[in-house]
């Protein structure tokens, strides 16, 4: 299994995530490098897909050749900032299967409450990759985590951009067999909840809402 949490620091990586970080980048241009940065990502987080062979015919000779094995893969969006990372994934993996969780906070209880949840079925015999561009307090993480594994699911990995340190404490308490990849661990969070020194509002960034 991967470390608990891997930071991706590739330069590539981190250049985008910079331009991404900046206020003044419009609502295209961010869209643009959060797909682009979603392939990289996704390059890291499925490093370790098993594979196969089969036999091929190049234009010179018959060979053995590496193909991923059979399993498919389910990605699961925790809506909506979570599609901004899908878009680009489902382009490097189109067999991919996707679901979606849906979680709002209620306000009296601060407690992540579920509002829609669909996924593929037989999650127990895929990788599932949940993905959400911020993984700020972990409780929405953790609680999508949570009815991910009551589906069945049992190989689990979460991929988003930022991780505070908060929501990466709160995911290694809740799912230690869940591994984390990111492309940054920012400093901290503030009073709202969100990621300093951050991007802002990754779902009004992407989505050019206030
Ligand atoms: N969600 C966001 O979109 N941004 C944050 O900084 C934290 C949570």
């Amino acid at each position: 299994m991967q470390q608990h949490l891997t930071i991706v620091k590739h330069p590539l990586v981190q250049h985008k995530l910079t331009l991404m970080r900046e206020k003044d980048t419009s609502t295209a241009v961010f869209r643009q490098l959060l797909r682009e940065i979603s392939q990289l990502l996704a390059y890291e987080v499925t490093h370790e897909l098993p594979m196969t062979t089969r036999e091929i015919e190049t234009p010179m000779q018959e060979m053995d050749a590496p193909v991923l094995a059979g399993r498919k893969l389910a990605l699961i969006s925790i809506l909506r900032a979570g599609n901004g990372l899908l878009d680009g994934m489902l382009e490097l993996i189109p067999s991919a299967r996707v679901g979606f969780v849906g979680l709002y906070r209620d306000e009296a209880t601060l407690k992540p409450v579920q509002y829609y949840f669909k996924v593929p079925d037989q999650l127990a015999k895929r990788l599932v990759i949940v993905v959400d561009p911020m993984l700020a307090t972990g409780n929405s993480s953790a609680a999508a985590v949570d009815l991910l594994k009551q589906a069945g699911a049992t190989d689990i990995r979460f991929l988003c951009l930022l991780a505070s340190p908060e929501g990466v404490a709160r995911m290694k308490e809740a799912h230690p067999d869940v591994p984390i990849v990111t492309a940054s661990l920012d400093d901290r969070l503030d009073e709202k909840g969100y990621i300093l020194p951050g991007l802002g509002d990754a779902g009004d960034r992407m989505f050019g809402t206030k």
